[in-house]
């Protein structure tokens, strides 16, 4: 593929990986993603950012067959899904410098080993000309490491947003339009890498407002030529608001927790409560993760095996855990053959979620009038907590 104009003297020079379906041997990725790459070139210099995926060498290689000369790389981001090309492209443009933030520079030593001689760093604010065209650097740390930036061009109107704003899907589009499926991706996106930096993100948002643009150019997933509603989105996602919804990650062994999970799940609805349920040996984690962006309560329903959660339980609880969603509101329900010890256990791995915990519903064997009297309590004391919302 020839690299894709954006504007005048402005190319996409990435690779798209429609195969790729997992991330970090963790992430699903059910529709793919991109690796974003862009050339820049002035009047008087040319600067590339980013790199792509190692495993995607050859797509860089070939959008830059007829490039000669490569000044500047800027390694917005130490991540090897950017980053990963860098000593291709330095052996190949022998003049090139890398540009980053300083903690970018010793990341990229130690982690992609760059020789530190061929690495500039820039400070916040610090401007780099081109000639007719102006890169502005602004940090933007823990979007998605502690070392990440930006860059704004302000002649063209572009943000280089880098892992900030991002989507991962593999497609032939080069702009978003206002496709929804952009934004449902993006809000995947955003649960699964963005989600646990929430504070963060609000104060880079702010910092995003203050620039003028047109486009924003993520590092996966289409340019945004209508950027207001992935910002937006960004804003209410990352906001302290949680919706009316309670999320139930569970699992059943013989049916019992399955039960138990069923009924809540109507007593919910009765009372005007929206539920999203996971049953966990079959559920897309990314799917549970976008739940959670939104959920006030969870409700993390086991069975006990060897006295603690179901594995898959104890998997999903410390994901859960680890994204440190927004939730107000906590519960555990589930069943036990003749002793537990799931609710410590569950308990103990939740440290980050700052949750109110509404109650916990256990039975031995299969569930009674007693562990339905229950649920309906623990139903009505989610209901008055949601209403007060
Ligand atoms: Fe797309 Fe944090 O790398």
């Amino acid at each position: 593929m020839k690299p894709r104009e954006i504007c005048a003297g402005v190319h996409w020079v990435g690779a798209v990986d429609w195969n790729r379906r997992l991330f970090d041997a963790l992430i699903p990725l059910p529709d793919g993603t991109s690796y974003n790459a862009y050339l820049v070139q002035g009047l008087e210099k040319t600067a590339l950012l980013d790199t792509v995926d190692p495993a995607m060498e050859s797509v860089l290689a070939s959008h830059l067959a007829n490039v000669a000369r490569i000044d500047y790389v800027v390694a917005q981001h130490a991540e090897q899904d950017h980053s990963g090309c860098l000593p291709f492209i330095l052996q190949k443009y022998g003049e090139a410098q890398v540009v980053c933030t300083p903690k970018a520079k010793a990341l990229l030593v130690d982690h992609v080993d760059i020789a530190p001689e061929r690495i500039i760093t820039v400070e916040d604010g610090e401007t780099l000309a081109l000639g007719g065209k102006t890169l502005r650097f602004v940090y933007t740390p823990w979007v998605h490491w502690p070392e990440t930036m930006v860059t704004h061009l302000p002649e063209d109107r572009i943000l280089f947003s880098c892992d900030f704003f991002g989507s991962h899907i593999a497609t032939s589009d080069l702009f978003a339009g206002n496709d929804p499926y952009v934004l449902e991706a993006a809000k995947r996106y955003y649960a699964e890498i963005m989600m646990p930096f929430r504070k963060m993100v609000q104060k880079n948002l702010v910092k995003v407002r203050e620039m003028d643009f047109d486009f924003i150019a993520p590092s996966h997933g289409p340019i945004y030529d209508h950027p207001e509603g992935i910002l937006s989105a960004h804003e209410d996602w990352a906001s302290d608001r949680v919706s009316n919804l309670v999320v139930i990650p569970y699992i059943s062994m013989h049916g019992s927790t399955e039960t138990l999970v069923n009924y809540l799940v109507a007593a919910l609805i009765e009372r005007g409560i929206k539920v999203q349920k996971f049953e966990l040996s079959t559920t897309d984690i990314g799917k549970l993760a976008m739940a959670l962006v939104d959920a006030a309560t969870i409700v993390i329903g086991t069975p006990t095996v060897h006295l603690g959660p179901h594995p898959s339980v104890f998997s999903a609880t410390h994901l859960a855990n680890a994204l440190r969603p927004k939730l107000k509101y906590a519960a555990i329900i589930g069943s036990y053959g003749w002793g537990t010890k799931a609710v410590e256990q569950i308990s103990d791995l939740i440290p980050n979620l700052k949750v109110e915990v509404l109650g916990t519903v256990l039975c031995k064997g299969f569930p009674r009038a007693e562990a339905f009297a229950a649920l309906e309590s623990l139903a009505d004391t989610i209901g008055k907590k949601h209403a007060a919302l």
